[in-house]
């Protein structure tokens, strides 16, 4: 197993692919509408993904057919765009993109209300998004790994949610996934310790009901088991010695959250 830690002329390089990639968010994030297709999300976004000097890391991915993963109410991760997929008022959607940039990757998801929501949908978007940032408590030079697995389960599970097993968060860097491996949850290892330098991309998939999820017929929408409702939210972020650097939040974001 190894970790490696980046330069500063590469984090340099994930910067910049990560401005990329927020601005992408934000301005995808003023398209949902009720009415509009996740085709058109996906074609919008490599748009934009292009227009701002970036490319798509995920399209051709594994076979990946599209640059936005696009995954509505029960779709928990990885659903793929179509035309016939139109968004409705109450729906919630994630939108989950990766933008390379000279080689570097940067990784990032949202999960958006359409038109009016529910409360329940709302509270588990809002409290997927406070998931990650507990989990950025422990996310530090000198912590070790599995305390923000620990924090992000654990504040998820308060409310009774699922928080899923069979997707995690990853290293990433010169490649869109890179060791170490990173749970959403308890461990019975502390896992790697963190350094200057790594960087990673992480991910709480929060679930309504159970944390099992089953896989579509397409190979790659993943939903949840019971369809109850889930939300995703990601960021890259380097460690430093302090608080850790989040590379995929806009300027607005970062006031909002204290980061720097
Ligand atoms: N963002 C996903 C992840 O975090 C990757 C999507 S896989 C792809 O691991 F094939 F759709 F690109
Ligand atoms: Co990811």
């Amino acid at each position: 197993m190894e970790v490696r830690v980046k330069t500063p002329g590469e984090i340099e390089l994930m910067r910049k692919a990560g401005k990329i990639l927020a601005q992408v968010h934000e301005g995808l994030a003023k398209e949902i509408r009720p009415g509009i297709s996740t085709q058109k999300i996906d074609q919008i976004g490599e748009e934009m993904i292009r227009s701002f000097g970036g490319e798509p890391s995920f399209l051709g991915y594994c076979g990946y057919p599209a640059s936005v993963c696009v995954s509505v109410n029960e779709e928990v991760v990885h659903g793929i765009p179509s035309p016939n997929r139109i968004l409705k008022e109450g729906d919630i959607v994630g939108l989950d993109i990766g933008v390379i940039y000279q080689g570097y990757h940067s990784d990032a998801a949202r999960t958006h209300g359409v038109g009016q929501i529910k409360k329940e949908a709302r509270l588990l978007i809002e409290r997927t998004r406070q998931s990650f940032f507990e989990g950025m408590k422990y996310a530090t030079a000198g912590a070790h790994l599995h305390q923000i697995s620990k924090a992000i389960g654990a504040y998820a599970m308060k409310f009774g949610y699922g928080v899923v097993r069979d997707l995690c968060g990853h290293g990433v860097g010169a490649d869109l996934h890179e060791e170490p491996e990173i749970p959403n949850y308890k461990c019975f290892t502390r896992g790697i310790k963190l350094r200057q330098g790594m960087t990673l991309a992480v991910e709480p998939m929060i679930n309504t009901g159970t944390w099992e999820v089953v896989w579509m017929d397409d190979g790659w929408t993943v939903v949840t088991a019971d369809l109850s409702l889930s939300a995703h939210y990601e960021n890259t972020i380097v460690i430093t010695e302090n608080k850790p650097e989040i590379l995929t939040l806009t300027d607005s974001e970062i006031a909002e959250w204290g980061y720097v």
